[in-house]
């Protein structure tokens, strides 16, 4: 398939990483110059990696039209480009719903949203399509974990929980630190527990979805070490805290898009 990028920065480079790894050769894409550094390593690293010259060059030469531009950048970038009859756009953009998007491209043309995620490089993480359009869904369904939400309100709930990164890692520091303190190497620490981590997530991925509440229990036992921490964070109401902090992601996400 041909496959074109317009504004050439971090996701954009994520995914086309990640679609290199799943297809190798099998796409020709195209990205714009902007950023010039990062277009000019996609293109010295991939053979079927090509740097255009202008946007509209990138139009001509790509059947899905991946936008990856801000969302203060996006309407003038979309107005200024010649969509062909029957093009797929698939935009990036934060915030800017199908309707938006499909007024701002005409309607001539296909259009859906995608939010990857940085490790979409690795082929991992969640990517959330809207709508669920086939030829994009089946280019990106071996990228990462693929979610369809319903609406654009679902897939702006869904993106609360990637303000969740940061604390994450911030998490993982005290677990780390604390080990450090007691002398282990870093190197020991960070891979055990993130190993850890790690695992256990995957293990909430093969769970029963309708009977995730009974993981903590499963990995208890009575008087264990297990309950002895989760008891004591339930008593130091350090979970209703964190869903806090899920209403503090969804409050900022709205004044953004105000
Ligand atoms: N980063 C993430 O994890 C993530 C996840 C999901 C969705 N998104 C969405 O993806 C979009 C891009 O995010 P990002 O993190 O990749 O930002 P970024 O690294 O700043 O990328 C934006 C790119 O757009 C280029 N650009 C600006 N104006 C342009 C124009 N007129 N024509 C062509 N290219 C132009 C910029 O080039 P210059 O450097 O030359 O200005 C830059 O390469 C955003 O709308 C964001 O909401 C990001």
């Amino acid at each position: 398939m041909r496959l074109g990028f317009i504004g050439t920065g971090a996701i954009s480079a994520a995914v086309i990483h990640g679609i290199s790894k799943a297809w190798g050769d099998a796409n020709a894409i195209v990205v714009s110059p902007r950023s010039a550094e990062i277009s000019q390593d996609l293109a010295q690293r991939y053979r079927w990696v090509r740097r255009a010259e202008s946007n509209q060059e990138v139009v001509d030469n790509s059947d899905i039209l991946f936008l990856g531009v801000m969302p203060q950048q996006a309407t003038e970038v979309l107005r200024s480009l010649q969509l062909r009859e029957g093009q797929i756009v698939a935009s990036f953009v934060a915030g800017l719903e199908v309707a938006t998007l499909q007024e701002l491209t005409g309607p001539s043309v296909e259009v859906c949203r995608i939010t990857p995620l940085p490790p979409i490089a690795q082929l991992e993480g969640p990517v959330m399509l809207y709508p669920g359009l086939g030829q994009v869904r089946q280019l990106i369904a071996p990228l990462g974990v693929l979610i369809e939400p319903e609406s654009d309100a679902a897939m702006a709930a869904l993106s609360t929980a990637s303000g969740l990164m940061s604390s994450f890692f911030r998490l993982s520091q005290e677990a780390i630190g604390w080990l450090e303190e007691r002398d282990l190497p870093r190197t020991q620490a960070r891979d055990y527990v993130m190993a850890m981590f790690a695992a256990l997530s995957k293990t909430a991925l093969r769970h029963d979805p309708a009977a995730l509440e009974a993981l903590p229990r499963a990995h208890e036992t009575p008087g264990g070490i297990n309950e002895a921490c989760r008891e004591f964070l339930e008593q130091e109401r350090w979970f209703e805290t964190f869903a806090l902090g899920m209403d503090a992601i969804d409050e900022r996400a709205r004044s953004l898009s105000d």
